[in-house]
């Protein structure tokens, strides 16, 4: 089943994170460079805390890459937390003794028996965020081989939300980098940053909506036979494993919910000067059954509001057994911008496991005929032998 696997460890304010990714076959470019510009992108956008100017974000790869190129053994992946050497080496830190409600301080001090919600917080904060991005940085370059892109973008920060249907993939990608809280529409960008800034007037966080969008996918990747080769299923749990995100969907799921079929469903036409078969819209998000159908696959995550607040919600002081005002820790005030990124990474890492998945092959010389192969829609393979047309989609 699974061909690609990955782990990370490490603590928020521990002196690194580490990351190891299984199952990347050999043969594939590969410098430290590569990953570190997606991690500089996570550590950008307007309304983090004061912790990312502290970090700048390198990856070292400490194996699986020889004379620049993977080996086919486990990537090992380094990047140091600066903040540990600077503030928190050799320091007796006070235990934390008020949970913040939205955090794991609580579930995790009582999961594993902590004195000191601090060791929760170590764990469960998206500190780790930035493993996972040097992660989906390698599978994002291993789809790239293949000429598979997968971006993404803001749609909405609370209340605010971006316009901007009628542009292509591409130009929205494009405008997003430009913008500061990653939208690809600059008149609700203006908004989401006024919007962010009384949130931190009013002593407040938010939260929002991202869209992460894969960019020539073949079709056939995923099944429709088992739940657990689902692609939408493994894409919207990956993004839901995103701390703080708390739902996902393919596509525009819930408000396809409110159509009728026959506005929903994509007509499937024969393509003009061509034998192609392609979808006339794409209100699926580029799949059906589980499968890719070969248009863009589109899957949006709505990230909850930040749960560190300036204003102490009510909580529980553990030491005293009386109530308090949850504590403060340096934080961010809205971080969907940066978890953008981390979508990115995610479904990326979903996509480069199914496409192995589909391929098969131990190195990139061995996937590479059998993707040509699949690209083309080779008909017998397809078991349509008579059929005058090939399957693909027509962008
Ligand atoms: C990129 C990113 C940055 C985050 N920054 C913060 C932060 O600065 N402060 C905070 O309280 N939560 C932050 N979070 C969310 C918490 O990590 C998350 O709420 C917490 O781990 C509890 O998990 P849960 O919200 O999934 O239940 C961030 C999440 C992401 C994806």
């Amino acid at each position: 089943m699974n061909r690609l696997r990955f782990l990370t460890a490490g603590e928020s304010h521990g002196p690194a994170l580490t990351a190891i990714l299984e199952g990347m076959p050999a043969g594939l470019p590969l410098a430290a460079d590569v990953i570190g510009v997606d991690l500089a992108r996570r550590q950008g956008g307007y309304g983090r805390g004061a912790r990312m100017q502290i970090e700048t974000d390198t990856a070292r790869i400490l194996g699986g890459v020889m004379n620049g190129q993977t080996t086919g053994g486990p990537v090992s992946l380094y990047i140091t937390n600066k903040d540990w050497e600077s503030k928190w080496r050799d320091r007796d830190i006070a235990p934390m003794t008020v949970p913040r409600p939205g955090h794991a301080d609580l579930t995790g001090a009582i999961k594993y028996g902590y004195g000191d919600l601090r060791l929760a917080l170590e764990r469960a904060s998206a500190r780790e965020t930035a493993a996972r991005v040097a992660v989906g940085a390698v599978c994002k370059q291993l789809l790239g081989a293949f000429g598979i892109q997968v971006q993404g973008y803001v749609c909405a920060i609370g209340a605010v939300d971006g316009d901007f249907d009628d542009m292509p993939y591409e130009e929205r990608f494009a405008a997003a980098e430009q913008s500061d809280v990653r939208c690809p529409d600059p008149a609700a960008g203006e908004r989401m940053r006024a919007a962010i800034r009384q949130a931190k007037i009013d002593k407040d966080t938010l939260g929002g909506v991202f869209e992460v969008v894969a960019l020539g996918l073949p079709p056939g990747l995923g099944s429709h036979v088992h739940y657990d080769r689902r692609l939408g299923g493994r894409l919207v749990g990956a993004l839901c494993s995103i701390q703080a995100v708390k739902g996902a969907e393919i596509g525009p799921a819930f408000e396809n919910a409110r159509q009728r079929g026959t506005q929903v469903h994509d007509p499937i036409v024969i393509g003009t000067g061509d034998t192609a078969l392609h979808r006339a819209s794409n209100r699926a998000g580029g799949l059906e059954g589980g499968i890719t159908t070969g248009a863009p696959l589109v899957v949006r995550g709505a990230m909850k509001p930040i749960s560190t607040t300036l204003t102490p919600i009510q909580s529980v002081d553990l030491a005293a057994g009386a109530p308090a005002g949850a504590e403060y820790e340096r934080s961010d005030f809205c971080a969907v911008p940066a978890a953008v990124v981390v979508g990115e990474a995610m479904a990326a890492f979903v996509l480069a496991d199914a496409l192995l998945e589909k391929l098969g092959g131990d190195s990139i010389a061995e996937m590479r005929p059998r993707f040509e192969a699949l690209r083309r829609g080779r008909l017998d393979e397809l078991a349509m032998d008579d059929a005058p047309w090939r399957f693909g989609y027509e962008g």
